[in-house]
């Protein structure tokens, strides 16, 4: 059983896919153990405790710095004793200790197909906006391993999403969220869970 811990900072409409495809098997041998947010607020957190998930909130505004709220969320990690971690609209830098720790057992969604509107400031609505005001006629999620840059790990799904003349960025971003995200990210932990990328991992 992979032991999977999801990392969160809002809404959780990705968790939520992640957690209804456990529950139809269509992603196996997967066990999220633990939902962790750096936002006591995220709704994300509801979803977790409804199906009697572990779910924590670590925020940086109870830390007096960085480096103490990095220790402090790297223990939660590690007390889920994760196999793999997911950041599901995880909009926090991660601690570089962690990246390290982890090398080869983190993916994260992007909401477009990197290399594409991605890095620095490109979160959330930002990336639709950008897409939108670049006028592509495709665009689409991502899931990818996470290294020390940003958005730059071994991509591992893609699927692309059209982009309708009317399109707003809200409308927009509920599209790739519909047609590729909700979609990518519980198949790739499912491949994960099922062998994949076994030799990337060091554990
Ligand atoms: C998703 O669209 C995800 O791709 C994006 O945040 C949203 C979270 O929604 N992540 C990023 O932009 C990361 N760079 P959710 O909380 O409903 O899953």
């Amino acid at each position: 059983m992979l032991r999977v811990c999801v990392c969160v900072s809002g809404g959780g409409t990705n968790l939520q896919a992640l957690i209804d495809a456990i529950d139809l098997g269509t992603v196996t041998n997967t066990q999220i153990v633990r939902v962790i947010s750096n936002n006591k607020g995220a709704y994300a957190l509801e979803r977790a405790k409804k199906k009697e998930i572990d779910a924590i909130a670590v925020s940086p505004k109870d830390y007096e710095n960085r480096e103490l709220f990095n220790e402090a969320f790297l223990q939660n990690v590690d007390g889920a004793e994760p196999d793999l971690i997911v950041l599901a609209g995880f909009l926090v830098v991660l601690p570089p200790k962690m990246i390290q720790k982890y090398e080869g057992r983190i993916i994260n969604i992007h909401p477009a197909l990197i290399p594409s509107f991605c890095g620095k400031g490109y979160y959330g609505l930002r990336v639709h906006e950008a897409a939108l005001a670049r006028g592509v006629k495709i665009t689409g999620a991502t899931v990818h391993y996470v290294d020390e840059g940003t958005d730059t790990g071994p991509i591992l799904l893609q699927k692309a999403v059209e982009v309708l003349p009317d399109d707003t960025p809200q409308v927009l971003q509920q599209r790739v969220m519909e047609q590729a995200e909700w979609v990518i990210l519980p198949q790739a932990v499912d491949m994960i869970a099922n062998g994949y990328g076994k030799d990337m991992r060091s554990r």
